[in-house]
């Protein structure tokens, strides 16, 4: 079985495909388009999206164009990061929904707990991230959305809304790969039983030719990417990697070999040569 078959289960006893298929950056259009409907070809079935990729449209067509039964396809899409009120909350889940053409998502995400424009500022928007999540909650119990989560929340953000859910997040979708692998977040997002996807799997790129991962990846025969998707699953995080060559999206779920425990240890003492900017609320 390939891993593409293969699921996690979310805490409301939903599967979610372990592997997902990046989209940030892919323009909307023919780029989108093709990006998603080659990886559905290949398999993959499980397509991560948001309102601020810009690209639903196509990620919408691409999945409608498939012939691939809607129930078959695991969707997550996000809720734009600056918006916190109930009433645009809504509004803006039904425009996702009306661009992406269908009537569910599997997975909607609160895209971050800051504005954009307020990513590494010491400003904390408590009130309207309980705002926000009880707006998910209704959106949750409408059916609409067969999951509710977050993402870049800290352990300070999940605290904050854990005051007032009813309904637990079933994911928080994270910057997460060989080198920054955020461990306080990543511990209580899994002492929640929250299931934590790694964004970035393999640091927008920065991986490829890492030279400490690429020892390891001789010892298995196989690419950095792979060791370096391989880690993230070998820690039961969700890798969503994006890829728009077509031997990139169909090498990076060949993911059929076990890396040793004890170059799991020498993987994770690696340092983060990722060279992202992260956001400085986490760690
Ligand atoms: N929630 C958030 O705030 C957030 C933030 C960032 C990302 N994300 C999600 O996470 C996804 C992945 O993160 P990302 O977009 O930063 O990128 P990524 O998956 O870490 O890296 C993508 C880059 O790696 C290259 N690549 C992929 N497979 C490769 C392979 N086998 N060999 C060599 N190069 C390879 C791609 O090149 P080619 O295109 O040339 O194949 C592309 O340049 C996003 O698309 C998005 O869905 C979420």
């Amino acid at each position: 079985m390939s891993i593409l078959d293969e699921t996690f289960q979310l805490n409301n006893g939903n599967q979610i495909p372990k592997v997902a298929f990046g989209t940030w950056r892919l323009k909307d259009g023919d780029e989108a388009y093709q990006a998603v409907a080659a990886a559905l070809k290949i398999g993959y079935r499980h397509i991560d999206t948001a309102f601020h990729y810009f690209n639903e449209p196509s990620v919408g067509q691409a999945i409608k164009d498939s012939g691939i039964k809607r129930e078959d396809i695991f969707l997550t899409t996000k809720l734009p990061a600056e918006i916190k009120n109930h009433d645009d909350i809504l509004k803006n889940f039904q425009e996702s929904l009306d661009r992406l053409q269908t009537d569910y998502v599997d997975l909607y995400l609160i895209h971050a707990p800051w504005p954009w424009a307020d990513i590494n500022l010491d400003y904390r928007y408590d009130g309207a991230n309980r705002e926000a999540w009880q707006a998910m909650e209704e959106i949750y119990k409408s059916g609409r959305a067969k999951a509710i989560g977050v993402s870049n929340f800290d352990v300070h953000d999940l605290k904050n809304i854990q005051q007032i859910w009813s309904v637990k997040p079933a994911v928080n979708q994270i910057e997460f790969y060989v080198g920054w692998t955020q461990p306080k977040i990543a511990a209580y997002t899994k002492s929640l039983d929250i299931q934590l996807e790694a964004y970035s799997p393999l640091a927008t790129g920065g991986l490829a030719t890492q030279p400490d991962i690429q020892k390891i990846a001789e010892k298995y025969q196989v690419s950095v990417p792979r060791v370096a998707l391989k880690y993230v699953l070998q820690k039961n995080v969700l890798p969503l990697p994006r890829a728009t060559k077509a031997e990139h999206v169909k090498s990076n779920a060949e993911l059929d070999f076990e890396i040793s425990a004890a170059d799991m240890e020498v993987l994770d003492k690696l340092p983060d040569t990722g060279q992202a900017r992260h956001n400085v609320t986490m760690g």
